[in-house]
Protein backbone atom coordinates (compact mmCIF):
# COMPACT_ATOMS: atom_id res chain seq x y z
CA UNK A 1 0.00 0.00 0.00
CA UNK A 2 1.79 3.63 -0.77
CA UNK A 3 2.37 5.68 1.90
CA UNK A 4 -0.55 8.21 2.50
CA UNK A 5 -0.09 11.72 3.15
CA UNK A 6 -2.23 14.39 4.90
CA UNK A 7 -3.88 16.94 2.10
CA UNK A 8 -3.38 20.41 2.79
CA UNK A 9 -5.55 23.55 2.12
CA UNK A 10 -2.97 24.91 -0.78
CA UNK A 11 -0.97 21.84 -1.60
CA UNK A 12 -0.47 21.56 -5.51
CA UNK A 13 -0.78 18.18 -6.19
CA UNK A 14 0.10 18.18 -9.85
CA UNK A 15 3.79 18.94 -9.25
CA UNK A 16 6.34 17.37 -7.11
CA UNK A 17 7.35 19.89 -4.10
CA UNK A 18 11.14 19.57 -3.35
CA UNK A 19 10.15 18.92 0.14
CA UNK A 20 7.56 15.93 -0.64
CA UNK A 21 10.34 14.31 -2.65
CA UNK A 22 13.02 14.61 0.01
CA UNK A 23 10.81 13.26 2.26
CA UNK A 24 10.25 10.19 0.19
CA UNK A 25 13.83 9.92 -0.51
CA UNK A 26 14.63 9.87 3.41
CA UNK A 27 11.60 7.32 3.68
CA UNK A 28 9.10 9.59 4.85
CA UNK A 29 5.23 8.88 4.39
CA UNK A 30 4.65 12.88 3.76
CA UNK A 31 4.56 12.55 -0.08
CA UNK A 32 2.05 11.93 -2.78
CA UNK A 33 2.50 9.73 -5.86
CA UNK A 34 3.93 12.60 -8.22
CA UNK A 35 6.93 13.09 -5.56
CA UNK A 36 7.53 9.50 -5.88
CA UNK A 37 7.38 9.63 -9.45
CA UNK A 38 9.90 12.54 -9.55
CA UNK A 39 11.43 10.73 -6.98
CA UNK A 40 12.60 7.83 -8.95
CA UNK A 41 13.35 9.82 -12.19
CA UNK A 42 15.73 11.83 -9.98
CA UNK A 43 17.40 8.45 -8.80
CA UNK A 44 17.47 7.24 -12.44
CA UNK A 45 19.59 10.25 -13.10
CA UNK A 46 21.63 10.36 -9.96
CA UNK A 47 21.00 7.17 -8.15
CA UNK A 48 23.33 8.55 -5.36
CA UNK A 49 20.51 10.99 -4.30
CA UNK A 50 18.93 8.75 -1.44
CA UNK A 51 22.19 8.47 -0.05
CA UNK A 52 22.80 12.04 0.05
CA UNK A 53 19.71 13.31 1.25
CA UNK A 54 20.64 10.90 4.05
CA UNK A 55 24.21 12.11 4.53
CA UNK A 56 22.60 15.69 4.67
CA UNK A 57 20.58 14.64 7.73
CA UNK A 58 23.21 13.21 9.16
CA UNK A 59 25.37 16.18 8.43
CA UNK A 60 22.18 18.47 9.90
CA UNK A 61 22.54 16.37 13.43
CA UNK A 62 26.38 16.65 13.70
CA UNK A 63 26.44 20.53 13.04
CA UNK A 64 23.41 21.48 15.18
CA UNK A 65 25.09 19.41 17.92
CA UNK A 66 28.59 21.42 17.31
CA UNK A 67 26.89 24.81 17.33
CA UNK A 68 24.64 23.74 20.52
CA UNK A 69 26.88 21.70 22.41
CA UNK A 70 30.50 22.99 21.40
CA UNK A 71 29.66 26.84 20.44
CA UNK A 72 27.20 27.39 22.78
CA UNK A 73 24.31 28.75 20.93
CA UNK A 74 20.67 28.75 21.99
CA UNK A 75 19.23 30.51 18.85
CA UNK A 76 18.75 28.54 15.56
CA UNK A 77 17.25 30.06 12.27
CA UNK A 78 16.67 27.14 9.74
CA UNK A 79 15.60 28.18 6.36
CA UNK A 80 14.09 25.85 3.89
CA UNK A 81 13.88 23.92 6.67
CA UNK A 82 11.20 20.78 5.22
CA UNK A 83 8.99 18.60 6.09
CA UNK A 84 9.34 17.08 9.95
CA UNK A 85 11.30 14.36 10.11
CA UNK A 86 13.56 12.28 12.79
CA UNK A 87 16.21 14.54 14.70
CA UNK A 88 14.47 17.96 13.78
CA UNK A 89 16.62 21.09 14.44
CA UNK A 90 14.80 22.19 17.62
CA UNK A 91 14.70 18.34 19.27
CA UNK A 92 18.41 18.38 18.46
CA UNK A 93 19.12 21.43 20.05
CA UNK A 94 16.57 21.38 23.12
CA UNK A 95 17.87 18.30 23.91
CA UNK A 96 21.58 20.07 24.61
CA UNK A 97 20.07 23.14 25.49
CA UNK A 98 16.26 23.07 27.28
CA UNK A 99 16.73 26.77 26.90
CA UNK A 100 17.46 26.87 23.19
CA UNK A 101 14.77 29.00 20.79
CA UNK A 102 14.18 27.68 16.81
CA UNK A 103 12.84 29.28 14.04
CA UNK A 104 11.80 27.41 10.82
CA UNK A 105 10.98 28.90 7.96
CA UNK A 106 9.81 27.50 4.53
CA UNK A 107 7.42 28.53 1.94
CA UNK A 108 5.85 25.05 0.82
CA UNK A 109 2.49 25.32 2.83
CA UNK A 110 2.56 21.55 3.16
CA UNK A 111 5.58 21.95 5.00
CA UNK A 112 4.08 24.69 7.25
CA UNK A 113 0.99 22.37 7.60
CA UNK A 114 2.88 19.78 9.45
CA UNK A 115 5.24 21.64 11.27
CA UNK A 116 2.42 24.11 13.20
CA UNK A 117 0.72 20.72 14.05
CA UNK A 118 4.27 19.21 15.58
CA UNK A 119 5.10 22.70 16.88
CA UNK A 120 1.56 23.31 18.40
CA UNK A 121 2.33 23.20 21.94
CA UNK A 122 6.25 23.66 21.58
CA UNK A 123 7.04 27.47 22.83
CA UNK A 124 10.33 27.57 22.13
CA UNK A 125 10.18 26.59 18.43
CA UNK A 126 7.69 28.43 15.28
CA UNK A 127 7.34 28.02 11.58
CA UNK A 128 7.33 30.99 9.74
CA UNK A 129 5.89 31.51 6.25
CA UNK A 130 8.93 32.98 4.31
CA UNK A 131 11.08 33.16 1.41
CA UNK A 132 14.49 32.78 2.05
CA UNK A 133 15.18 34.52 -1.73
CA UNK A 134 14.55 37.59 0.34
CA UNK A 135 16.75 38.01 3.57
CA UNK A 136 15.64 41.39 3.97
CA UNK A 137 11.94 40.83 4.51
CA UNK A 138 13.05 37.89 7.03
CA UNK A 139 15.30 39.62 9.27
CA UNK A 140 11.99 42.21 9.17
CA UNK A 141 9.44 39.49 9.99
CA UNK A 142 7.74 40.58 13.48
CA UNK A 143 7.65 36.40 14.16
CA UNK A 144 11.20 36.09 14.02
CA UNK A 145 12.14 39.08 15.62
CA UNK A 146 9.98 38.07 18.25
CA UNK A 147 10.79 34.78 18.58
CA UNK A 148 15.10 35.78 18.79
CA UNK A 149 17.27 38.09 19.92
CA UNK A 150 18.99 39.19 16.40
CA UNK A 151 21.41 41.00 18.71
CA UNK A 152 23.16 37.87 20.03
CA UNK A 153 24.80 35.07 18.07
CA UNK A 154 22.33 32.42 15.80
CA UNK A 155 23.14 29.57 14.63
CA UNK A 156 21.83 30.20 10.43
CA UNK A 157 21.02 26.53 8.93
CA UNK A 158 20.34 26.30 5.25
CA UNK A 159 20.41 22.78 4.38
CA UNK A 160 20.30 21.04 1.14
CA UNK A 161 17.68 24.42 0.08
CA UNK A 162 19.92 26.92 -1.24
CA UNK A 163 19.94 25.31 -4.99
CA UNK A 164 15.97 25.60 -4.88
CA UNK A 165 16.94 29.72 -5.42
CA UNK A 166 16.59 30.38 -9.20
CA UNK A 167 17.88 33.41 -10.88
CA UNK A 168 18.56 36.38 -8.85
CA UNK A 169 17.99 34.69 -5.41
CA UNK A 170 20.96 32.59 -6.49
CA UNK A 171 22.75 35.90 -6.10
CA UNK A 172 20.80 36.48 -2.66
CA UNK A 173 21.80 33.49 -0.60
CA UNK A 174 20.27 32.95 2.74
CA UNK A 175 23.19 33.71 4.41
CA UNK A 176 22.90 37.21 4.59
CA UNK A 177 19.66 36.60 6.88
CA UNK A 178 22.55 36.37 9.51
CA UNK A 179 22.54 39.62 11.49
CA UNK A 180 25.30 42.10 10.84
CA UNK A 181 25.08 44.27 13.89
CA UNK A 182 27.40 41.96 15.33
CA UNK A 183 29.95 40.37 12.65
CA UNK A 184 31.39 37.42 13.12
CA UNK A 185 28.96 36.13 16.12
CA UNK A 186 26.33 34.35 14.05
CA UNK A 187 27.52 30.74 12.35
CA UNK A 188 26.60 29.98 9.53
CA UNK A 189 25.81 26.33 8.24
CA UNK A 190 24.60 26.25 4.32
CA UNK A 191 24.87 23.32 2.40
CA UNK A 192 24.10 22.83 -1.52
CA UNK A 193 21.84 19.65 -2.90
CA UNK A 194 25.22 17.80 -3.84
CA UNK A 195 28.92 17.62 -4.12
CA UNK A 196 30.23 20.02 -6.66
CA UNK A 197 32.08 16.94 -8.91
CA UNK A 198 28.31 15.94 -9.62
C1 LIG B 1 15.25 19.44 0.39
S1 LIG B 1 14.38 20.36 1.63
C2 LIG B 1 15.67 20.50 2.87
C3 LIG B 1 15.12 20.35 4.28
C4 LIG B 1 16.17 20.53 5.38
N1 LIG B 1 16.79 21.84 5.32
C5 LIG B 1 17.22 19.46 5.35
O1 LIG B 1 18.39 19.77 5.03
O2 LIG B 1 16.94 18.32 5.66
C6 LIG B 1 14.41 22.04 0.94
C7 LIG B 1 13.35 22.93 1.56
O3 LIG B 1 13.56 24.28 1.10
C8 LIG B 1 12.29 24.87 0.93
N2 LIG B 1 12.41 26.02 0.05
C9 LIG B 1 12.70 26.02 -1.27
N3 LIG B 1 12.75 27.27 -1.75
C10 LIG B 1 12.44 28.09 -0.70
C11 LIG B 1 12.34 29.50 -0.57
N4 LIG B 1 12.55 30.32 -1.61
N5 LIG B 1 12.01 30.00 0.65
C12 LIG B 1 11.81 29.17 1.71
N6 LIG B 1 11.91 27.83 1.64
C13 LIG B 1 12.23 27.29 0.44
C14 LIG B 1 11.44 23.77 0.35
O4 LIG B 1 10.06 24.00 0.53
C15 LIG B 1 11.94 22.56 1.16
O5 LIG B 1 11.14 22.37 2.28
Amino acid sequence: MPPKARLPRQADLARPSPARTYDWLLGGTDNFAVDRQFGHELLELQPIARTAARANRAFLVRVVRYMAHRAGLDQFLDIGSGLPTVDNVHEIALRINPAARVVYVDNDPHVLTHARALLEHDERTVIVDGDFSDPEALLADPQIRGHLDLSRPVGVLALAALHSCPGTARRSPPVRCAPRSRPGATWRSPTPRRPRRW
